[in-house]
Formats: C-alpha cells, structure tokens, sequence
C-alpha cells in the first residue's frame, strides 16, 4: 500500500473504495462550489512567520474545548450519512476519536443511533441537533442524548432549508435513493463497500426510523424528512432548547459579525464559524476569512471553534493562531473513514496531530496557548 502521508492521501483511497454516490455527497458543495473552494484557500493563502533558535522541546498541543481537556483543538463535526462511507461509520468514528482524545460530534441524520454509538463507546459524545417542525421530535432526540450521557448539544443554525448540491441529484441521491444506471454500475467496483454493508443492518437513518410514529422505512422516511427542515427556526429556538436541554450548548453555522453577537448573548458556551463546509449558501465568505472578525467582536464573551476547509494541522494551528479555541474537521475524516474505517479516522488524527505539533515547533512555539496573530503575517 502506498505510504499515506496527508489527508489527500486519505481522500484519494476513499474516491476509490466509497460508492460514486455517496462519495460524492461527501466531496461536494452547493451551486457552483465558490465557498466549498474558498474555504480551504482562505487557509492556504494564510502565509506563517518562521522562527529560529528558540528552545522548542516539550511542545503541548492539549487543550480544553468548552471544558473538556483534549489532546489537540479538533473535535470531529457532524457528518449526515457517514455510516454509508463505511458500515457502522458513526461507530467506528466515535472510537477512533475516544481513543484519541477528541471529542465527536454524532449528526441528527446518522445511520447509527445514537443508542448504537453509546452501546459502542465508553465516554460521553456529543449530539448535533436540526430544530425540526415537530418540535416533539426535537424534544425526544435531546431526551434520548441526555439517556445516552451526550455531554454537550451542537445545535446547527445554518440549514433551515438545503442548498442544492448538483451532483446529489445528477446521480440520484434523495430519500428514497434513485441511483442512475451509471451509479449502480460504479456499485460493482466497490466490492469491499458492498461486502462491508452486506455484514451490517445498519444501513437507514437510525435515529428517525422506528422513533417517529408511521416512519418504519425509507420510503416513509423521504416523505416525513422532505417536510422536517423548519424555515421558521429563529433565535428564540435557542431559547426553546435551553429548556430542554441544561448540559453544554454549542451553536454552529454562525458565519457573520451580526449573528456571533446575538448568539453570544443567548447564554451558549461556544460557537462555531461555520459554512456547513460551503454545503448551504454558496458564495459565503470563508470561515477562515470571517473568524478574525468574529474573534475581535465576540471572543471576551464565548468560545469560538471554527470549521470548513480544515485539511492540516495546519491549518488547525493557523485558526487557533487567529483566536479560535478550537476546530472541528468534516471531510478530513470521512476520508478516512472511507479509505480504512476506524483505521483511517485515526490516521487522520494522527496526521493532523503530527502536522499541529511541527508547526507549532517551527513557529517558534511549545505551548498552543501561546499561538496568537504574532505567529501570521497579517497585511
Ligand atoms: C456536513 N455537515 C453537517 N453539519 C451538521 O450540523 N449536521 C449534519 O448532518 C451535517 N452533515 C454533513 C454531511 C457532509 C457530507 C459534510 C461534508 C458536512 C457540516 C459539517 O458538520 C462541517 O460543518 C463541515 O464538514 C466542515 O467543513 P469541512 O471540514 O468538511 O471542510
């Protein structure tokens, strides 16, 4: 096997062994792509100063995320469907990061529940929640998180209604599926994703199917999910949730100067600059672009975390450089996931914290609590 040194090593294997469709749904962002590329440039064209002849033994990269200690700022993001990049994804995710000292992030719209992922793993995770129009629904999600010992709700702000990933439909992907023939062609050469999903029951959306009254299949589930998104989600929902849920409380997708500060004054413990990996509105700035400013309005009141476009450590060290607090990565580890399952995810880790650690040293740093703006070239 050749020798997998970067997160794009991990990419490449997972193009090969995760069906066409579902691949796709991965490594794909809305309309004519602008954000979802913008996103990883806005950190690539973040240049770093270079600093010699400091001692840079017994360099640290733990840290704390909303209170908990972590052994490098990055927490593993929602992923709608990762248990199709491989069987029992959400599984294997959430062990690879347990072992590794990272928090995960399990989605509303997983294929395991997240019964299966509590039965799976011996810490707490965290749970992302969608406000859905049946409120009740929402309400027995955080029930079933708090049951299941989640430590802290991640409530997703950015996707009251979807934007249109062109791919998705070319080839076919809604609830239920309707793979063109070139998609079921592309099935035949992925025998190892076939095999993998032959051995699991896993394989629908395990936190709605069997909990919401008349939703027993896929078909029922296309019709109930088309209708669930609620476009009338405002900042009063927060409110809403506060109530039900008294654990730790993240709100993700805030992308704007206006929305951080409202957010931070709705009594959360961070937020994350997100947008949604340049899934939803195509043509949003950069996280990367955003987050000084966002640092600068709101960072002496909340936690910032920050995501989209993150594939290194560094670019890990760059956010923490410019004030975040932490990252969470999405496709970094779905990569992984597909190319070799819970392998895979804790290859990514492993890369992204050797890339952190390097960095880190060759900035002239050995305490991530150090890292700050003095470490970029600001213009
Ligand atoms: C996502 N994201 C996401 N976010 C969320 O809150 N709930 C979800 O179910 C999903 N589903 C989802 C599916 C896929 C395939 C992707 C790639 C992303 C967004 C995710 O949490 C995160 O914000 C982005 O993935 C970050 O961007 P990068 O790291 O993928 O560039």
């Amino acid at each position: 096997m050749e020798a997998i040194t970067c997160i794009e090593d991990l990419q490449r294997l997972a193009k090969r062994r995760i069906p066409k469709m579902f691949y796709d749904y991965a490594d794909t962002g809305s309309w004519t792509q602008s954000t979802y590329h913008d996103n990883e440039n806005a950190f690539q064209r973040q240049k770093l100063r270079q600093r010699v002849a400091k001692n840079i033994d017994n360099r640290s990269i733990k840290t704390q995320m909303i209170g908990q200690d972590v052994s490098m700022p990055v927490a593993l993001a929602p992923v709608g469907m990762t248990g199709m990049m491989h069987a029992d994804g959400e599984i294997l995710a959430a062990q690879a990061a347990e072992n590794f000292g990272v928090p995960y992030t399990l989605t509303t719209m997983s294929v395991c529940s997240i019964e299966d992922v509590a039965a799976h793993t011996s810490s707490p995770f965290w749970f992302q929640l969608y406000v859905m129009r049946d409120r009740g629904f929402s309400e027995s999600l955080m029930k079933r998180a708090k049951d299941a010992d989640c430590s802290a709700l991640v409530l997703t702000l950015d996707l009251q209604v979807l934007g249109q990933r062109h791919r998705d439909i070319k080839n076919g992907l809604s609830t239920p599926p309707k793979p063109t023939p070139a998609v079921l062609i592309d099935l035949l050469f992925k025998p190892r994703w076939c095999w993998q999903m032959l051995q699991t029951k896993r394989r629908d959306f395990g936190n709605i199917v069997g909990h919401v009254q008349g939703v027993a299949d896929m078909s029922s589930l296309a019709e109930w999910t088309a209708s669930q998104f609620d476009p009338t989600l405002d900042w009063s929902s927060v409110d809403w949730v506060k109530k039900h849920w008294d654990r730790k409380l993240i709100l993700k997708g805030i992308n704007d100067v206006e929305d951080a500060k409202i957010a931070a004054g709705l009594g959360a413990d961070a937020i994350v600059v997100s947008n949604h990996g340049g899934r939803q509105l195509d043509g949003a700035l950069a996280s990367y672009d955003i987050l000084p400013d966002i640092v600068d309005a709101v960072g002496d009141q909340i936690e910032i975390h920050v995501d989209s476009g993150i594939r290194s450590g560094q670019d890990v060290f760059k956010a923490m450089a410019m004030g975040a607090k932490g990252t969470f990565i999405g496709r970094s580890y779905i990569y992984g996931l597909g190319a070799m399952g819970k392998a895979g995810v804790t290859k990514a880790l492993e890369i992204m914290h050797k890339e952190l650690d390097v960095t880190m040293g060759l900035s002239g740093e050995t305490d991530i609590h150090d890292v700050g703006r003095h470490n970029l070239i600001l213009k």
